[in-house]
């Protein structure tokens, strides 16, 4: 089960820089009143929660489908309809494309040249095409599925075979040319927005076509969940993660959270908490900005900006108990003092001694920070870390007081693109950009 250790955070541990028991009991009201407010469903967006429940029949099918008949498997989307589907790829099997099928490749932005390099790789006419995205309407979305869909009727005689959409159930443009061309769709469920889909069709989805069983990763969230809807935050580890960080924010002013997971396979996963957290929290003048990082990697890069740079941040490890795997790193070159302190000890003994120096080095110089402790990198425990954050999130922008559900910062720039590319109703926009780019240039 996941486990958060938050002895780091504290001031028994880091002295007058952490936070009181006192400080947390002082809390306990308001974190009482927004659990009642997330078990009452008082907004829809927390439908996140429902997904824990889902039927994965038609997931399963249309899976089992696309694994026997397809070399490819290429997602279109972007933000939460990406960042999910790749978090799960990468962390259950790295290095996918190198020796399994179907080949998978996530297509999450506009950029020409990613573009012609996987039609380069993909033979269209083996491709199963999964176009992501809740709104249905996503320019950089909706431009690469209109790519696709040209290319692909060009390649095959029945295009709408190749063709998967998860989408909102009823509403948006792709909604509405799926079921007018007859793809096959699966939905996100009405309440749920992009960032919280992870355990919806968009994740589970990519899960099963590459082998991974959705149930295992609904069964790690549902148990998760009953940690995590406990209204006592001492027995919550989602309302004491999001309470500590509130609470270094409010009364340190740390406002950056790097995340650093020691795992490889875990650094989408940051990338993935980077937009649930920046994009839920991040409004009225509020927000923690989220980094993500990689242990030991970064370490060797961003570690003494964290011990002697500014204190402006919490650092919050995540740590795997078992690697699946190891290597014994064998007794060579006995006589070279500075080698041989290593031999006879293992590859997971020393990324483990990493990460626990380096929290004891933080927390030596009063710099706080906690780990999160997963058993082992699997479905069950991915399950886990992701429906842990999404609640986390939810109740940390619920105590910040914003709607952790929406992002209306984002819609100014999707507003002069649209003007900018000639959609009706954006002439205004247009204008407005035009006058705007007559910015100061050197070269
Ligand atoms: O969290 C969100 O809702 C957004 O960040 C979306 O994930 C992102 O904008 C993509 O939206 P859509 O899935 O509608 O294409």
């Amino acid at each position: 089960m996941l486990e958060l250790n938050f002895s780091n955070m504290m001031g028994e541990v880091i002295g007058e820089k952490g936070v009181s028991e006192r400080q947390i009991e002082g809390i306990k009201a308001v974190v009482h009143e927004i659990d009642k407010r997330i078990k009452a469903k008082e907004r829809p967006e927390l439908a996140f929660i429902d997904l824990l429940e889902q039927d994965t029949a038609e997931i399963k099918k249309i899976a089992s489908d696309v694994r026997e008949k397809s070399e490819n498997f290429l997602i279109l989307g972007i933000g939460g309809s990406a960042l999910g589907p790749r978090a799960i790829l990468e962390a259950l099997s790295p290095f996918h494309n190198l020796d399994k099928k179907p080949k998978v490749f996530v297509y999450d932005n506009v950029d020409p040249r990613t573009l012609h390099r996987i039609l380069s790789l993909a033979d269209l006419k083996k491709t199963a095409v999964n176009v992501i995205t809740k709104s249905g309407s996503t320019a950089e979305t909706i431009a690469s599925f209109m790519i696709l869909w040209d290319k692909m009727n060009s390649a095959v005689s029945d295009p709408t075979k190749n063709f998967i959409a998860i989408t909102d159930p009823e509403k948006g443009s792709l909604r509405k040319i799926a079921n007018e061309k007859g793809f096959r769709t699966l939905s996100i469920p009405q309440g749920v927005v992009g960032r919280y889909s992870v355990l919806s069709p968009v994740g589970l989805l990519l899960a099963e076509v590459i082998g991974i069983d959705s149930g295992e990763m609904l069964k790690g969230a549902g148990d998760i969940h009953s940690k995590c809807s406990d209204a006592e935050i001492w027995k919550n580890p989602a309302y004491l993660f999001g309470t500590l960080l509130y609470l270094m924010e409010r009364e340190e002013k740390r406002n950056i959270n790097v995340l650093i997971p020691y795992a490889d396979g875990l650094k989408p996963t940051a990338e993935w908490f980077c937009q649930l957290w920046a994009e839920s929290l991040g409004k009225s003048g509020l927000g923690l900005t989220p980094y993500p990082s990689l242990g030991t990697t970064d370490q060797h890069s961003q570690l003494q900006l964290w011990m002697e740079g500014p204190e402006d941040k919490v650092v919050v490890f995540i740590k795997v108990d078992d690697y699946g795997v190891d290597f014994e790193i064998p007794r060579v070159f006995k006589d070279v003092e500075g080698t041989s302190y290593l031999g006879g000890h293992t590859l997971s003994g020393l990324i483990k001694a990493e990460q626990e120096s380096t929290e004891l080095a933080l927390s030596k110089i009063k710099r706080p920070n906690m780990t999160i402790s997963i058993p082992k990198i699997d479905a069950y425990h991915m399950g886990q870390l992701f429906h842990f954050f999404e609640v986390a999130t939810a109740f940390t922008g619920f105590l910040y007081g914003v709607n952790p559900f929406n992002q209306p910062g984002v819609e100014e720039g999707k507003n002069f693109t649209y003007g900018m590319m000639g959609k009706k109703g954006y002439e205004a926009k247009r204008k407005e950009a035009e006058k705007a780019s007559n910015a100061k240039r050197v070269s």
